[in-house]
C-alpha cells in the first residue's frame, strides 16, 4: 500500500517535565492522528487506551466512517448507494482492488468466484465430526480454520498471486461452508454449488433447497440477501477486522486469520447482537409490553441493554439502519407478514428509544442489527444463522484489511502494552507453608 498521509503541524506534550514533540498526520478525511510511536522510547511512558477508543491502529484506504453525521464510505463510495444500485460481487471488488470494476473485469472476477464455490470433497467429512446441535458459527471458526489445512498453494502470505487465490477462495467457499453449518444442524442433505446462479441466488439454494423438490429462488429475497451482504461488507477496524489484522501481523495464514475474526464476531456486542436482538424483541412479545421494557432497561441496577442500540462509533443514525429498514418492509411484504408482531414491536420500540431522553442524551439510535434480525427470520434462516451470515458478508471486508495490511511496510506484529496492577515481584512460598 502507498501511504498518503500528509503532514501536519506537530503537537507537543509534557510528561515527567520532558517536553516531547509529536508528529500529527492528516488522512483525505476524518480526524487526524499524534504520533506517539517514540513516545516510551524517550519519557519511559505508554498511552492508556482500553478498548481503543482514541487510537487509530494503522493506515487505511478502504472503508471510512464518519460517527456523527452518519456516514458510510466503501472505498470513497456511501453506502446507500452501493446498496441501492450495485451487487455484492461489485462491492467484493470494490473492496479488494479499490475501484469499481469494468465490464471485462467483472465478468473474470464473477467467474473466479463463481468456479471456487465447491469444496475439497474430504472437507465434507469434517462436518460430521460437530454434533448435530453444535452452534453454527462453532462450526464456522473450526471448518474455516481448517481451510489451510486443504488449500496448501495458497498459504505463503508473502506470495501477492497466492494470497490473491486465498481472497478468493474465502470469498467463494464462505457460503458454500455457511450453507452446509446449517443444512448439518437441521439434519437435511448438503446442496452442491450451482454456477449459472448469480452469488446470493445460490446461497438461498444451498441453504433452503432439498432433494425432494425443485427449488426457484425468489427474486426479492436473493436481492434481499445481496443487498444485507452489501450493508455487512466491511466497516474499518472494528473488533473482528482487528482481531484478523493482530493475528495476521504474526504472519498467521489468511484462512487462520479469518477464523478468529469469526470466533470475535461471534461475540454479542458485535456480530451477535442481531441474533440477541430478535430474541429481545420476541421476548417482549406485545407494545403493551415496551414501557415495563424501557423502564428496565434504564434502572442503573438492571443490566438490561436495549439490542441493536447504540455504536461505539456512530453517534447519529447507523446508515446501515436505514437501508435495513427498508429491506425489511420489501421481505415481509413478498412474505406476507407485514402484520407480524415483531415488526410492530420493533417500529414502536423505535419510535420512543428515539425521542426517550434516555436514549437521546447518550445518543443511542437503532443499529444495523435492529432490523436485519426479522428481515432474516421473515426469510426463513433461523436466529442461530444470523450471525454466519454476517461472516458470509465481512469476509471480504476482512481479506481485503488483511492484504492491505500484508502490502503495508511500515505494519508490525501487534503488540499492545499494559498499565499493571498485580503484585510487584516477591518469592515463591513451598505448598506446605502456605
Ligand atoms: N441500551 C441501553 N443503554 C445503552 C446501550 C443500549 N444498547 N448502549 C449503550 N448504552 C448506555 C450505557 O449504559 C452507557 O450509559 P451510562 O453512561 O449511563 O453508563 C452509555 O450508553 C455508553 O455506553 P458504552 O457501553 O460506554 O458504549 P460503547 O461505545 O462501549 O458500546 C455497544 C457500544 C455497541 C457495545 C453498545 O451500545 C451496546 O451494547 N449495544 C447493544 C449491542 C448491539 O446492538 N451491538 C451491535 C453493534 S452494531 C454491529 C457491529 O458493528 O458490530
Amino acid at each position: 500500500m502507498q501511504s498518503k498521509i500528509t503532514k501536519k503541524p506537530s503537537a507537543t506534550i509534557t510528561v515527567n517535565n520532558k517536553q516531547l514533540e509529536l508528529p500529527v498526520y492528516g488522512g483525505s478525511v476524518g480526524p487526524d492522528v499524534v504520533d506517539i510511536r517514540k513516545l516510551y522510547a524517550q519519557t519511559g511512558v505508554f498511552t492508556f487506551d482500553p478498548g481503543f477508543t482514541s487510537t487509530a491502529s494503522c493506515e487505511s484506504q478502504i472503508t471510512y466512517i464518519d460517527g456523527d453525521e452518519g456516514v458510510l464510505l466503501y472505498r470513497g463510495y456511501p453506502i446507500d448507494q452501493l446498496a441501492e444500485h450495485s451487487s455484492f460481487l461489485e462491492v467484493c471488488y470494490l473492496l479488494a482492488n479499490g475501484e469499481l470494476p469494468n465490464t471485462a473485469e467483472y465478468q473474470r472476477f464473477a467467474k473466479d468466484i463463481t468456479y471456487h464455490t465447491m469444496l475439497h470433497a474430504q472437507f465434507d467429512r469434517f462436518f460430521e465430526g460437530f454434533r448435530r446441535d453444535a452452534h453454527p458459527m462453532a462450526i464456522m471458526v473450526g471448518t474455516v480454520g481448517a481451510l489451510a489445512a486443504f488449500y496448501h498453494d495458497s498459504t505463503d502470505i508473502n506470495d501477492p498471486v497466492q494470497r490473491t487465490i486465498a481472497s478468493h477462495r474465502l470469498i467463494a467457499k464462505m457460503p458454500t461452508i455457511a450453507a452446509r453449518a446449517f443444512k448439518y444442524s437441521i439434519g437435511q442433505p448438503f446442496v452442491s454449488p450451482r454456477n449459472e446462479l448469480d452469488y446470493a441466488s445460490n446461497f438461498l439454494r444451498m441453504c433452503f433447497a432439498v432433494p425432494a423438490e425443485d427449488y426457484k429462488v425468489n427474486p426479492v429475497l436473493a436481492r434481499a440477501m445481496d443487498v444485507f451482504f452489501i450493508l455487512h461488507a466491511d466497516h474499518e477496524q472494528n473488533a473482528s477486522t482487528s482481531t484478523v489484522r493482530l493475528a495476521g501481523s504474526s504472519g498467521a495464514n489468511p484462512f487462520a486469520c479469518i477464523s478468529s475474526g469469526i470466533a470475535c464476531l461471534w461475540g454479542p456486542a458485535h456480530g451477535g447482537a442481531n441474533e440477541a436482538a430478535l430474541n429481545m424483541l420476541e421476548e417482549i412479545g406485545h407494545v403493551d409490553n415496551i414501557p415495563e421494557f424501557i423502564r428496565r432497561v434504564k434502572d442503573p441496577n438492571d443490566d438490561v441493554r436495549l439490542m441493536g442500540f447504540g455504536h461505539r462509533v456512530y453517534k447519529n443514525y447507523d446508515p446501515r439502519a436505514k437501508a435495513m429498514q427498508k429491506l425489511c418492509h420489501a421481505v415481509l411484504k413478498e412474505t406476507g407478514g407485514l402484520d407480524n408482531p415483531t415488526l410492530k414491536v420493533a417500529m414502536e420500540l423505535e419510535k420512543i428509544a428515539l425521542s426517550d431522553e434516555y436514549f437521546v442524551s447518550r445518543k443511542l439510535y437503532p443499529n444495523i442489527d435492529f432490523y436485519s434480525g426479522i428481515t432474516l427470520r421473515a426469510m426463513g434462516f433461523p436466529t442461530s444463522m444470523f450471525t454466519v451470515l454476517f461472516a458470509v458478508a465481512r469476509t471480504v471486508g476482512w481479506i481485503a484489511q488483511w492484504t492491505e495490511m500484508m502490502e503495508d511496510e511500515s505494519q508490525k506484529i501487534g503488540r499492545p502494552r499494559q498499565v499493571y496492577t498485580g503484585a510487584p515481584k516477591r518469592d515463591y512460598v513451598a505448598l506446605d507453608r502456605r
